[in-house]
């Protein structure tokens, strides 16, 4: 059993003896009790009362022969990332110190010469409350770099004190690895746990199956390629949405085995039997309140018995890298979404997700992968808005173009250092030299409007006048209209190594992504592993141990899709023809 150390929801005798443990919004309202997760990360009071109570349970639990791990509270800050308390103040305040050492420092990386903001004492900085207008980009992106690290160092007291008290049980908590989530850094998040979790819940109105697919492949990325669990997703519908579906037929084996597919060894869903009571009572479970009797129970039941006789030998391998990758930052996720930026449009995930969609629209596996993962060992790396770029990282893109690796990136990356500040000389700065290109002004395009590529397909949100300024750049796609008609939207530089570096100046259409895609691909000579008629209708992830490769065969279509020309022995007896929604499983020998 995995047991949660029950810390996540405060009781009211607590917050009536301490109302100090409750946080402060950014308008500076209380954030009352009556509902989850009312605890400041930074207050002294709750982290005491919250290690009782996980000395409480480590002292009674401890020796069960049942407990196989711990979990550490639950999503931590799903609702109380952000803090504005007198409490959040301070340590804000102490991190700036250790992270500044004097104010002058500060005051240099804020750039606070700009609106009279001059900070004389360290008592003069606040968190950014509420203001009249735009607030310090660098104080704000230090806030959630201080607000990720202020739930790291609760995950950490919880954790550290377990291990004392059951050293050798494993301690993890359950990640939210999704488009929603975006101002944790899960990247150092995953290096704090003995194994990575994850909850997701797909929205089938949103994104749909292929954000379920990036989730549990950036999940996996997170995890090093080591197994992981998925900690929770639902059977149906949730009740958090103004309209709640129920999942359709085979959607609950289709989602769950796509986590497997990208490396989950458990699957768990929230809740097991479905609440009669409480905020929850209308979300799914395994036990609906129809009772055993319902198609819900049955399918997972039929779920269980898959997992457990199907697919036993499947648990422990690891997730078999592809030769492509996506390198997924979430601090340059923060940085290209906040206030006054040249488009309010610009959107981190969807930029990835589109890429990873493009890799599965031509049957290549690709690998989602964070910052500081090994990248350099894919032989093509897209690095989609990559914006923060202090000068070491700069250094090692280059490096890794220059020693014959394929890198790609788009508009927007490059643009700052650690400080939030411009790298100057023209975009993409920091790659600039390695892209052969230089753009002197950014051209974010009006919400609704594109323009027309050379080549077919489109660009919209954002285009940029670019010159190209190295050797051996070739324009791959220009702007077929408006005011930049004629300019590179898309180039290709061949460096002396073997080695290539991409760029886009704008948001690309499905059809011109293809068509980018399909040519970094052919430079890196990457191919599919799919025969030609299952490219782009079915989703190949492979799994591996020494001896054995596990090929997950998920359908992207409504059609039911034929397996014939795939090689391997069916798992899970799926029959030859994939039905929509379908997964199959099957063993093939490594070559
Ligand atoms: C989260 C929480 C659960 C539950 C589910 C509902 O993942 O961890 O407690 O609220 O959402 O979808």
């Amino acid at each position: 059993m995995d047991l949660a150390t029950a810390t996540a929801s405060p009781p009211p005798w607590l917050v009536t003896a301490h109302p100090e443990v409750l946080p402060v919004s950014h308008g500076g309202a209380t954030v009352w009790p009556g509902s989850r997760q009312h605890w400041r990360p930074t207050s002294p009071v709750f982290r005491e009362h919250a290690l009782r109570l996980t000395r409480a349970l480590a002292e009674r639990y401890g020796q069960h022969p049942v407990l196989a791990a711990w979990h550490v509270s639950n999503e931590l800050g799903c609702h109380n990332l952000f803090d504005h308390s007198d409490d959040a103040a301070a340590a804000f305040r102490a991190w700036l110190r250790s992270r500044y050492g004097d104010l002058d420092t500060l005051n240099q990386a804020w750039g606070t010469a700009f609106w009279s903001q001059h900070y004389t004492d360290w008592e003069q900085i606040l968190t950014p409350r509420a203001a009249a207008f735009i607030p310090n980009p660098t104080q704000d992106l230090d806030f959630t770099r201080f607000s990720n690290d202020a739930l790291l160092a609760h995950l950490r007291a919880e954790r550290d004190l377990l291990y004392r008290l059951t050293p050798g049980i494993p301690v993890t908590t359950n990640f939210m690895v999704n488009h929603h989530t975006r101002d944790l850094d899960y990247g150092a998040w995953a290096h704090e746990v003995d194994f990575v979790s994850n909850d997701h819940y797909v929205r089938l109105d949103e994104h749909g199956r292929d954000e379920l697919s990036f989730s549990a492949n950036l999940t996996s990325g997170l995890a090093q390629g080591r197994p992981w669990f998925l900690m929770e997703h639902s059977t149906s519908a949730v009740n958090w949405k103004p309209v709640n579906l129920p999942k359709g037929e085979g959607q609950l084996a289709r989602d769950s085995l796509l986590h497997v597919a990208h490396g989950a060894d458990a699957v768990c869903f929230f809740q097991w039997r479905q609440s009669r009571a409480g905020a929850e009572k209308y979300h799914s479970a395994m036990v609906p309140h129809a009772g055993p009797d319902s198609r819900v129970f049955r399918d997972v039941v039929e779920l269980g018995r898959v997992l457990r006789e199907d697919l036993a030998e499947v648990v422990g391998s690891r997730r078999s890298p592809a030769r492509a990758a996506i390198v997924f930052d979430h601090p340059s996720w923060w940085a290209v979404e906040r206030l006054s930026l040249p488009s309010d449009e610009v959107d981190y995930h969807r930029e990835a997700l589109e890429w990873y969609q493009a890799f599965l629209d031509l049957g290549v596996r690709a690998d989602i992968v964070p910052l500081d993962a090994d990248w350099e060992s894919y032989d093509l790396v897209v690095a989609p808005l990559l914006h923060i770029v202090p000068g070491h990282l700069a250094d090692r893109v280059a490096r890794y173009a220059e020693g014959g690796g394929h890198l790609v990136t788009t508009y927007f990356s490059g643009t700052v250092d650690t400080d939030d500040h411009v790298h100057p000389g023209g975009y993409p700065g920091a790659f600039r030299d390695v892209l052969g290109v230089r753009v002197e002004e950014f051209s974010p395009l009006p919400c609704g409007a594109s323009v027309a590529l050379d080549t077919g397909g489109s660009g919209d949100l954002w285009t940029e006048h670019t010159t190209v300024i190295g050797e051996g750049v070739e324009t791959l796609a220009r702007y077929g209209e408006g005011p930049l008609r004629g300019t590179p939207a898309c180039t290709l530089r061949r460096l002396p190594g073997g080695g290539t570096a991409s760029y886009t100046s704008t948001r690309l259409s499905a059809e011109a992504r293809e068509r980018f895609v399909r040519r970094l691909t052919e430079e890196a000579g990457i191919g599919s592993e799919l025969p030609e008629p299952l490219r782009g209708r079915v989703e190949l992830a492979v799994r591996a141990t020494e001896e054995t490769e596990y090929w997950f065969l998920s359908s992207r279509t409504g059609e039911p899709v034929d397996l014939a020309g795939v090689g391997g022995t069916p798992l899970t007896g799926a029959a030859a023809l994939l039905p929509p929604d379908g997964v199959a499983v099957l063993r093939a020998e490594r070559p």
